[in-house]
C-alpha cells in the first residue's frame, strides 16, 4: 500500500515509524503538516518524496492508495469527509469522533463513498492482547463476568488534547476509548452495551474537561465492563488489562512492568518510554514500542483487509460504538446516575440478560461451591432447592 500521512506529529511519527520498520513493503509516500517546515523534516526523516500544507494535496495525490488521519480530533471528520470525496480508503487514529453523533457522520460517509475505513485502535492489537483475547473467545476462562481496563499517565503532550472543544474531552475521551473497545472485545462485541454509571473529576489540572475518571459498563449479557482513566496519575503509562470469568482469570501489564527493569545511576539524556517520567534510578523501558502497543499487527491486518476485500478487526462501527458509550460516561458523570448508551444503529445481536445455570448437588440441594481444607476433608455449601436453605457438608 502506497499511504498519505496526515499530520506529523507524536502518532504520525509513531504510525511512521512501524510502517517504515522491519522492511515492510507497505510505505508512506506523502505527508501533510499545517506547517510546511515540519512536513518537509517529517519527509526527511522517513525518505518520502512528498510534503505538502495542502490536505487535499496529500490525499489526492495519485500514487497514494489509503490516507492515515493523525490528526488532532476536531479535524478527523473533515479529513474523512475528504477521503469520501476522493474515494480514497481511510484509516483514522483514535477517538473517531468526539461525539457519537459525529462518528456516526463519518461511519455514514464511507459507507455511502463505498471507501474501505480502519479504526486504528491499537491497544486491541498488542501481542499480549491478541494471545489473551484468542484465549477468551476459545473458552478458557469460560463466560467473561467483568473486563477492566485501565489507563493512566501524567497527561498528553500537545495543548489541543487539554482544550475540551478541539479533543471532545479529558481522560475519557482521550483514554476510555481504548479501554472501552477492549472490554468489548473480551465480552464480545455482538453483546449491547446498555448504560453506563461514570464518576469523573478535575483532580489536579487547571483545565474544563475531565483529568480522572472511572466507570462501569453494564452489557445485554450480564457482563461489566470497567475503564479506570487519568492524566493525573505519576511515575509513567500504565496500561493493564484485567478479565475475569466463570472458569479463570487474565492479567496483562502491557507496558510499565513488562518485566524489563533496569537502574542507573548516571545522567542519561535518553528516551526510555513513552510518558516515562525519569531517566535515572529504577527505570521501566520497553523493548519494542511500537509492536508492544500494537502498530504493526494492526496495520498488517488493515492492509491485509484491505487486499482481500473484508473488514479489519477494527472498524467504523466499532469507533462509533466507542464513542455511544462515552457519551454515556459523560452524562452519567454529570447526572450522577446509570446513562443508557444510545446507538441508534444498533449491528450486534438482542440478546437478553442470560439466566444463572444452577449445578444440581443432589435432589435436595443446588452446589454454591466446593473447598478441600487444609486437613483434606471435602467442604460443599449448598442451597436448597425448594427452601432457599443455605447448608454445608463435609466429606472426610
Ligand atoms: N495510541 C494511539 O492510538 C494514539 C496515541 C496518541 C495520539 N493518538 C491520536 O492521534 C491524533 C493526533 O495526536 P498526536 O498525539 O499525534 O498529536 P500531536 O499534537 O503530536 O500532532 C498533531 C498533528 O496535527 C497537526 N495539527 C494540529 N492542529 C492542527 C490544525 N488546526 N490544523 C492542521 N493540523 C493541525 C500538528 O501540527 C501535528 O502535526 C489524535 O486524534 C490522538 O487522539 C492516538
Amino acid at each position: 500500500m502506497k499511504i498519505a500521512m496526515l499530520g506529523s506529529g507524536f502518532i504520525a511519527r509513531f504510525y511512521a515509524t512501524s510502517l517504515h520498520d522491519q522492511r515492510r513493503k507497505d510505505q508512506v509516500v506523502s505527508v501533510y503538516s499545517r506547517n510546511k517546515e515540519n512536513a518537509g523534516r517529517f519527509a526527511k526523516d522517513y525518505g518520502l518524496d512528498h510534503f505538502t500544507d495542502d490536505m487535499l494535496e496529500a490525499i489526492e495525490h495519485p500514487e497514494v492508495d489509503v490516507v492515515l488521519i493523525s490528526l488532532p480530533n476536531h479535524l478527523h471528520k473533515a479529513a474523512v469527509e475528504a477521503c469520501a470525496k476522493a474515494k480514497k480508503g481511510v484509516l483514522c487514529t483514535k477517538p473517531l469522533g468526539r461525539t457519537a453523533k459525529e462518528a456516526k457522520e463519518m461511519l455514514d460517509m464511507v459507507e455511502e463513498a463505498q471507501i474501505f475505513a480502519g479504526y486504528l485502535e491499537d491497544l486491541c492489537y498488542t501481542p499480549k492482547f491478541l494471545k489473551s483475547l484468542e484465549s477468551v473467545k476459545n473458552g478458557a476462562i469460560g463466560k467473561v463476568l467483568w473486563a477492566k481496563s485501565r489507563e493512566t499517565h501524567p497527561g498528553p503532550h500537545s495543548d489541543w488534547f487539554w482544550d475540551k472543544e478541539k479533543s471532545g474531552g479529558g481522560a475519557i475521551i482521550d483514554l476510555a476509548c481504548h479501554c472501552v473497545e477492549i472490554s468489548r472485545n473480551y465480552i464480545g462485541k455482538e453483546v449491547r452495551p446498555l448504560e453506563v454509571m461514570c464518576w469523573a473529576d478535575t483532580q489536579v489540572h487547571p483545565i474544563d474537561a475531565e483529568d480522572h475518571a472511572i466507570a462501569l459498563v453494564k452489557y445485554a449479557n450480564g457482563a461489566i465492563g470497567q475503564f479506570e482513566v487519568s492524566w493525573a496519575f505519576r511515575g509513567g503509562m500504565d496500561l493493564r488489562d484485567e478479565v475475569m470469568g466463570t472458569e479463570g482469570t487474565i492479567w496483562i501489564n502491557n507496558f510499565l512492568r513488562t518485566g524489563f527493569e533496569m537502574f542507573t545511576t548516571g545522567d542519561r539524556d535518553n528516551y526510555v518510554a513513552e510518558k516515562a517520567e525519569v531517566d535515572k534510578g529504577w527505570l521501566f523501558p520497553v523493548g519494542d514500542e511500537a509492536h508492544d502497543l500494537g502498530y504493526p499487527n494492526m496495520f498488517t491486518d488493515m492492509f491485509e483487509a484491505m487486499e482481500t476485500n473484508r473488514q479489519p478487526r477494527e472498524t467504523f462501527y466499532d469507533g462509533y460504538v466507542v464513542n455511544a458509550v462515552l457519551d454515556a460516561a459523560f452524562k452519567s458523570a454529570e447526572t450522577k446516575m446509570w446513562e443508557p448508551v444510545i446507538l441508534e444503529d444498533w449491528r450486534g445481536a438482542d440478546v437478553e440478560e442470560v439466566s444463572k445455570t444452577a449445578v444440581s448437588f443432589d435432589e435436595n440441594y443446588n452446589l454454591i461451591k466446593e473447598e478441600i481444607l487444609p486437613n483434606g476433608d471435602i467442604k460443599y455449601i449448598l442451597k436448597h432447592k425448594t427452601t432457599g436453605d443455605i447448608v454445608q457438608k463435609i466429606k472426610s
